[in-house]
């Protein structure tokens, strides 16, 4: 079932892509659903170039015809398409949780138009049920580690059958459970100060639209306007 609501969430935002786009393609088993529906859209003549945030989404992008570009040669991106970790009403994320979120959070700040696809289970009232993931360099990791545990945390280095997890980038990930996050900008920015972090999984007023698919259907959430 959680499958099919991943399908659903994942389908309905390839309809958002429109010929002639610059697609940055997010990572994760439910934006999966976007790229291979995207690729057929592409089969049956759409042209796009999309901007891959991972290594894994570059291969898949490859496998169902995508054209690609680099990142360097576009400074705005038209939409990007992309999971979620957790999410909150205010549309803030967690992100992380399948290791890409420096290039997804470049490619987010880069988009014009920034989608997020779920499914229900991960809309929260609070962030932080999910440990956040914090990119380290590797150099005087163990001591980054102290430092983001004396923010309130527990701080777990991610592994990989067995071996320390290295990302796209050639870092570590550590992943922190901090419990109910309730300022999640100020914790940003706090985490922001150590030296030694390259990204973390918050994303704070990057995202523009929600896609939640829901056992009923699709609901959809909006960056609420400005009611002056
Ligand atoms: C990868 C991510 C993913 O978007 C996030 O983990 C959600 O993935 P999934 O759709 O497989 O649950 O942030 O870094």
């Amino acid at each position: 079932m959680i499958e099919e609501l991943k399908r659903r969430a994942g389908e309905k935002a390839a309809e958002y892509v429109k010929d002639g786009m610059v697609v940055g393609l997010g990572t994760g088993s439910t934006v999966k659903y976007t790229i291979l529906k995207l690729g057929e859209m592409v089969k049956d003549g759409l042209d796009i170039i999309g901007i891959p945030t991972s290594i894994a989404t570059e291969k898949l992008a490859r496998e169902v015809g995508i054209k690609l570009g680099d990142i360097n040669d576009y400074d705005v991106i038209d939409i990007t398409i992309d999971g979620a970790d957790e999410v909150d009403r205010e549309l803030n994320l967690i992100k992380g949780g399948g290791g890409a979120l420096l290039r997804e959070k470049m490619i987010a700040h880069a988009s014009k138009y920034e989608v997020i696809v779920v499914d229900e289970r991960k809309v929260k009232e609070f962030l932080g049920a999910f440990p956040l993931p914090v990119e380290v360099v590797k150099f005087g990791y163990r001591r980054t580690m102290r430092v983001l545990e004396s923010l309130g945390c527990e701080a777990k280095l991610r592994m990989k059958e067995g071996n320390i997890y290295i990302t796209d980038n050639e870092n570590y990930i550590v992943d922190c459970k901090f419990g109910v996050i309730k300022s999640p900008a100020e914790l940003e920015r706090e985490i922001d100060n150590i030296p030694g972090v390259v990204e973390i999984g918050l994303f704070i007023n990057l995202v523009n639209e929600v896609i939640i698919g829901k056992k009923e259907g699709i609901e959809i959430m909006k960056k609420r306007s400005n009611p002056l």
